[in-house]
């Protein structure tokens, strides 16, 4: 097993839960700890995580935990704790509710696992991840969100759907928010290099765009009572993976942008190289003109939600 020693899941919902269980089964830790305030949650679904582990073959020991003083000594840490939209809720809704939650979990962090790298996926997440760094002071390079590599396997499925082919010849990426306002940039999707723009015409990639951008509540319409988790868990551990094992993995990820893009201290879905060191670098990719108007659309939606959080700084 190559990999890290200890990972922490912060909240055990659907998200935590299932996102443990995938970092269980591909063994890429010596030990897994779930945390969640509710007793018995964290420990129960920890306990048969662990028991399916002589059928599945991994060595990773799982416990639970309500207490975050179980943070300490990880490597990586996932938050996923907060409250998941309703129907006719959106992300920005969430803001103050679960930035009052991540205030803690970020001390935490700062006094128990100063060294560790992590992964923000509650929401609204560029929002969320911003806040997380602010309030435990970690350099940004360690604090980056999920955004792009779920927003873009939604994307990859519904092209690969559309063309009857594999999933992973797929490949493209999403810029900007995790939001209605995100940018599934066209002009860099491909089939196995085959640039999707002459594979599809242009109403039916628009079709893609629109279903991409409204992905999340898709799912939340339909399971009336919660949001999705396993698409999200699945690009939770493919980032968790490239972190461990040091994979340098070109994906999407919400990070702290200081000049790429034209942007400054806001954290917006870009590409990035994800290893050990977390963000080891933003790659800057050319975008069409109505690309980069609506990718600096999203900018400003991320930033007039930051506007709210100095307020919540002095609270
Ligand atoms: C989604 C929520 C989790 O995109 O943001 O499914």
């Amino acid at each position: 097993m190559s990999g890290v020693r200890k990972i922490t899941v912060l909240g055990a919902g659907n998200v935590g839960g299932t996102l443990a269980q995938r970092l269980a089964e591909l063994d890429v830790a010596d030990e897994v700890v779930l945390i969640d305030i509710v007793d018995g949650l964290p420990q129960g679904k920890a306990l048969d995580i662990q028991e399916s582990a002589p059928i599945l073959g991994f060595s990773t020991r799982i416990t639970g935990s309500t207490s975050l003083e179980a943070i300490a000594g990880s490597d990586i840490v996932v938050e996923t704790a907060g409250l998941a939209r309703k129907p006719g809720m959106s992300r920005s809704d969430l803001l103050t509710k679960n930035a009052d939650i991540l205030r803690d979990h970020a001390l935490a962090v700062k006094a128990h696992a100063p060294e560790a790298t992590v992964i923000v996926v509650t929401n609204p997440v560029d929002v969320m991840t911003y806040w997380f760094r602010k309030v435990s002071g970690l350099p940004a390079a360690r604090v980056f969100g999920e955004s792009g590599t779920l927003d873009t396997a939604r994307f990859r499925w519904f092209v690969a759907e559309a063309l009857h082919v594999a999933p992973r010849d797929v490949t493209g990426f999403v810029l900007g928010t995790h939001g209605d306002t995100m940018v599934p940039v066209l002009s860099h999707t491909n089939v196995s290099g085959v640039p999707l723009t002459t594979l599809l015409p242009a109403p039916q990639l628009e079709a893609i765009v629109a279903r991409t951008r409204a992905g999340g509540a898709e799912i939340v319409n339909l399971l009336k009572m919660g949001s999705a988790f396993y698409a999200p868990s699945a690009a939770q551990a493919e980032m968790v993976a490239a972190v461990a094992r040091n994979e340098h993995r070109v994906v999407g990820v919400t990070a702290h942008l200081a000049g790429e893009y034209g942007l400054h201290d806001v954290c917006l879905g870009v590409p990035v190289v994800l290893g050990r060191a977390g963000v080891e670098k933003v790659v800057q990719v050319t975008l069409t003109p109505s690309e980069r108007q609506a990718f600096e659309a999203s900018a400003a939606a991320v930033q007039a939600d930051l506007a709210v959080l100095p307020t919540l700084a002095k609270a």
